[in-house]
């Protein structure tokens, strides 16, 4: 079963391109979770590239949006950003087991509801009102 399942209950930010790349950021991730957790971890090191260059996208189109609208939690956001990408950024493939897949996990269970979900309304209100 996969680790992280996208609902608009806990994921949902109402801002469509966002939800539409935590979707697809799922989808490899738990390919890549699935992976590192069998035996067979054929394709492990291009799953990881797929993953860290479509969060290094995804972080890009988070940031671009939260500047344009002058959100004020941008630089601390943007923190937790650097932060998890310094972090993907220095495992390899061989380094990759299930305690940090599992803390990778735990991250976006975290960031995507605590930090990520505000700034849905911060959005919505600069667009339509
Ligand atoms: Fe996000
Ligand atoms: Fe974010």
């Amino acid at each position: 079963m996969a680790v992280l399942n996208w609902t608009a209950e806990q994921f949902g930010t109402d801002v469509d391109i966002c939800d539409g790349q935590h979707k697809e950021l799922f989808r490899l991730f738990n390919d890549l979770y699935d992976t590192v957790n069998s035996g067979d971890q054929t394709g492990l090191q291009e799953k990881l590239d797929l993953f860290r260059d479509f969060v290094a996208d995804h972080f890009k189109t988070e940031e671009r949006l939260m500047r344009e609208m002058g959100y004020q939690y941008y630089e601390g956001h943007k923190a937790q950003h650097d932060s998890f990408q310094a972090n993907i950024g220095s495992i390899q493939a061989d380094g990759l087991n299930s305690d940090v897949i599992g803390g990778w996990a735990a991250w976006w269970l975290s960031h995507i509801p605590s930090s990520d979900r505000p700034y849905g309304p911060v959005l919505r209100a600069i667009n339509w009102d």
